[in-house]
């Protein structure tokens, strides 16, 4: 037969070569078995889980979610925890709104309200995982509350402090309160400890510190955090809500946010241990920070949340931080500047990042610090609501979040309002 004029000879390639006349196929999802989130692009259904993915397809659990206003980022965290509870993960959640109250009801268990005098009390110096925990956090909390660095001298008379409170407390726990005391009213073998000519000095030099953690045990904040850990918290049922919504007009919420979770590390690092001895793995958590910024905020706490950003995997944990846009995480300091610092700590350690609908001016950050490309960077100023692009270690997938009839009640924010009125 004469071949037509346009008409080429057949191209023979391998299997290899073909995918690049293939351009517009793409991956339809994780290729793992997962947690169901929603649709892609290709109108698949799109699964997602971090521990089945650990390591070969991610090489950490630990996720950082950005959205602006109602952007839906906490219906995904709620439908998210509510899915996993059927893989028997636990969550732990910081509700810094007391929005997850529905979703509290549905798993069948009840929060635990944190409010001034409200009769339940967490110990942040709880030393249940180790000694090392409560000083690295009163470090950070009186540098966030003092908002400056420590001075060498404050840096030192908390080290000995918690040394002669711990020694002092016996079996009992060390507390605020006894080291607010400590502080104030130093023993000789602190004015030794750090080579203060009296005790007169070392209480003077301590003071601002002192009073720093005084502030977190006395007035408005008094009865949270001033105290050993109350009795009869159910640690182990699927869901833990900590609502603080009592306290979130209070100028130093992160650092109250930082207390709750340096009393949730220490009973990880607990279990942790406790699991090693009778050589089992620790059992998944998914542990939530809503509204991170306010953690993020206070530089000194900041630090601490990155710090404890890295302990995930040994935990079992997959931290999740949920932020309006990148700048949150102080992203745009200067390079090298102890909030650069910060912000590429986080975003080292969130190996899933979840992008909902981004303002413009956060393309170039989005670039310069996630690796979005271009094409992916604008794409983040157009999502729909409830549509995300999911960077899940060096792949991205674009999806919908779908939320089913009987997951709308725990995702519906306006129960808020609902709520306060049944406990009015
Ligand atoms: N699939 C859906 N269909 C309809 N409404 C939805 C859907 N998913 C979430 N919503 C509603 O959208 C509202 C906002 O959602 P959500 O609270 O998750 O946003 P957010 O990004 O966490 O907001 P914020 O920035 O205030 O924390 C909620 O009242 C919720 O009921
Ligand atoms: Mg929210």
């Amino acid at each position: 037969m004469r071949r037509r004029a346009a008409e080429r000879p057949g191209h023979g390639g391998t299997t290899a070569h073909f995918q690049s006349v293939y351009p517009f196929l793409g991956q339809g999802g994780l290729g793992a078995p997962g947690t169901y989130i929603g649709r892609d692009a290709y109108g698949g259904a799109w699964m997602y889980d971090p521990w089945v993915l650990y390591p070969a397809h991610l090489p950490g659990p630990n996720m950082l979610m950005l959205g602006g206003l109602s952007s839906r980022k906490s219906s995904l965290v709620k439908t998210y925890i509510y899915r996993q509870a059927v893989f028997g993960r636990q969550a732990w959640v910081l509700d810094v709104k007391g929005e997850y109250w529905p979703l509290a009801r549905a798993l069948g268990v009840q929060p635990i309200t944190l409010a001034p005098g409200g009769g339940v009390r967490l110990n942040p110096l709880s030393p249940r995982g180790g000694r090392e925990g409560p000083l690295s956090l009163l470090r950070s909390v009186a540098q966030a509350a003092l908002r400056r660095e420590l001075s060498p001298e404050e840096d030192a008379g908390l080290r000995v402090a918690l040394e002669i409170v711990d020694e002092e407390s016996g079996a009992a726990e060390p507390t605020l309160p006894m080291m607010v005391d400590a502080l104030l009213h130093p023993r000789e073998a602190m004015v030794q400890g750090v080579s203060a000519t009296s005790r007169e000095d070392f209480a003077e030099a301590n003071r601002s510190s002192a009073l720093a953690l005084q502030r977190l045990c006395a007035g408005d904040l008094r009865g949270m955090f001033d105290g050993p850990t109350s009795e009869g918290l159910d640690l182990d049922a699927p869901l833990v809500v900590l609502d603080l919504s009592a306290v979130r007009d209070s100028a130093a919420l992160g650092i109250l946010m930082t207390c709750c979770s340096a009393w949730q590390q220490s009973i990880l690092l607990e279990r942790k241990q406790a699991a090693e001895q009778e050589g089992r793995e620790s059992p998944k958590l998914i542990s939530v920070v809503e509204e991170g910024w306010r953690v993020t905020s206070h530089i000194g706490v900041a630090e601490w949340l990155q710090a404890s950003f890295k302990l995930c995997r040994a935990l079992g944990v997959q931290n999740i931080v949920v932020v309006h846009r990148l700048t949150d995480l102080g992203a745009a300091g200067d390079a090298g500047s102890r909030e650069a610092r910060i912000a590429e700590g986080l975003i080292g350690d969130a190996d899933t990042k979840v992008i909902y609908r981004q303002p413009h001016d956060q393309q170039e950050l989005l670039r310069s610090r996630l690796g979005l490309s271009r094409t992916e960077a604008e794409l983040t100023t157009t999502l729909r609501l409830g549509e995300a692009l999911w960077m899940v270690g060096r792949r991205s997938f674009l999806v919908q979040h779908r939320v089913s009839q009987v997951e709308r009640e725990v995702v519906y924010t306006d129960w808020r309002m609902v709520e306060r009125r049944e406990a009015a």
